[in-house]
């Protein structure tokens, strides 16, 4: 669930947006303090719940002799889902079709300008992409209907790794012919003035934490927490596995692949004179350019794009999987029924995205908010799942999981006894989490400022 789009495809084009340096490493703090400390809470509740996650809160909330208004807490986390899923598939459908682009040959020796036209033909071409879309949305619904036990969860298991390899792959490519050290030196020196600068419309600085909040929105999204996704995965957990070591490994590995990812993207990006603040569109401007120049390219780069969707199908279903699991419980209908409706009304919110990129490109619905004078419907969208409705989840799980489940419950799942490690989680969950994500909230709308 967790290494997916949001490593590839996400963490390189918004480094790039806001400014490299001083956005990772407000990232990996983001990872370290708040994603971490929450996963293990998810985890941990759903492994104490063992069920769906309105019904974990639901139940949770009763053992703890609280109101059982918590379980809206699910329902939050099965609306941001849906609504992530609708976008995820369109950018999956990319990936799945750069799969045949790769395959023809077109990226052989091509330049920049032709790997360029390539994605405007694709993304200008509103058929295309819902074509494309459909395919993986029936892709997703369809392993959804039949539970993942089955072919998926084994095929992920050398997939994955097949997916890093690669990665090496690339990385090496970028390091040899592209600008390595300008990449190195965006990526990890941090300019905070490329954090918190802006230009609005008319072209005057301003200053906000927008792009903080862009950073810790991610770290969400990337380790698909604050929404019962990891609370799903943590109800399948066996009871004698540790939830320490199980995050820390989860956390680690998908940290690698997006910074791998943004060492495989941005020598490219600089050799070639591209804009890092390019968009949704970098790593299909930037990695065919490398397979079309590498040996063996038009075999690696399929297979890149073959193991792109794979990662992005692993990761889809547990955005829609709490929404299926909660009809089938409360309106009884069968898990075919159940996926086929959901799957058609996401695939309908979808083409709000997919026209985002054509016939509805300069549609900007809230251009007079300076934050959002760029944004597109998609791009509000994902703003509002990645950056409000999962740290809202995140911070709800943390209250919950300190201030309302008892401390004898939390130590007797987390299972590491009284020490300073589960102190430590206790104080991070209790106090740092959501501190700073109501810091992070207030500032971006405006109520609290620091100059
Ligand atoms: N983490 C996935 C990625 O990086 C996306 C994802 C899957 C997700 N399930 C989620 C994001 C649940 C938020 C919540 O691509």
């Amino acid at each position: 669930s967790a290494v997916g789009l949001g490593n590839i495809w996400k963490f390189p084009y918004i480094t790039g947006e806001n400014g490299g340096g001083a956005f990772v490493l407000v990232y990996l703090a983001c990872i370290l303090v708040i994603g971490v400390p929450i996963m293990m809470a998810e985890i941990m509740l759903g492994r104490r719940g063992r069920q769906s996650p309105i019904n974990t809160m639901r139940d949770l909330s009763i053992e703890a002799g609280h109101s059982t208004h918590w379980q809206y807490l699910g329902w939050l986390g099965v609306i941001a889902g849906f609504l992530i899923l609708s976008y995820y598939s369109v950018i999956a459908g990319w990936a799945l079709s750069y799969i045949f682009r790769a395959a023809s040959g077109v990226f052989t020796d091509a330049s920049v300008e032709v790997v360029k036209t390539e994605f405007v033909s694709l993304v200008g071409d509103p058929e295309k992409l819902v074509a494309w879309h459909s395919l993986f949305m029936v892709l997703t619904m369809f392993v959804v209907a039949r539970g993942v036990q089955g072919g998926l969860e084994k095929a992920v298991k050398f997939l994955m790794p097949s997916l890093f390899i690669i990665l090496i792959l690339l990385v090496g490519y970028s390091m040899q012919n592209g600008e390595f050290n300008m990449a190195v030196k965006f990526l990890f020196t941090p300019d905070f003035e490329a954090l918190f600068y802006k230009t609005d419309a008319q072209g005057n600085e301003y200053m906000s934490w927008n792009a903080v909040l862009i950073a810790m929105g991610h770290a969400f999204f990337t380790l698909s927490l604050g929404m019962g996704a990891i609370m799903v995965y943590g109800s399948y957990l066996p009871a004698d596995t540790s939830i320490a070591k199980t995050t820390f490994m989860i956390a680690a590995a998908d940290t690698i692949v997006a910074l791998m990812a943004g060492l495989a993207i941005f020598p490219i990006v600089f050799a070639n004179n591209l804009e890092p603040g390019s968009g949704p569109g970098l790593i299909f401007n930037t990695l065919p350019f490398a397979f079309g120049h590498m040996d063996g390219g038009i075999i690696f780069g399929t297979l890149f794009f073959v193991l792109l969707s794979f990662a992005a199908w692993s990761s889809s279903i547990s955005l829609i999987e709490p929404a299926v699991a909660w009809l089938v419980e409360n309106l009884s209908l069968s898990r075919i029924k159940a996926s086929v409706l959901m799957g058609i009304a996401c695939w309908a919110v979808g083409l709000l995205t997919v026209f985002s990129f054509n016939i509805w490109s300069d549609v900007k619905p809230l251009a007079d908010i300076k934050i959002f004078k760029d944004a597109t419907i998609f791009d509000l969208l994902d703003y509002l799942t990645a950056n409000i409705m999962l740290p809202l989840g995140g911070l709800l799980i943390a209250i919950f999981s300190v201030w309302i489940m008892s401390r004898e419950a939390s130590m007797e799942e987390l299972d590491m006894g009284d020490r300073p490690g589960y102190k430590l989680w206790r104080f991070l969950v209790r106090y740092i989490t959501p501190i700073a994500v109501l810091i992070v909230f207030l500032n971006v709308l405006g109520i609290l400022t620091f100059k």
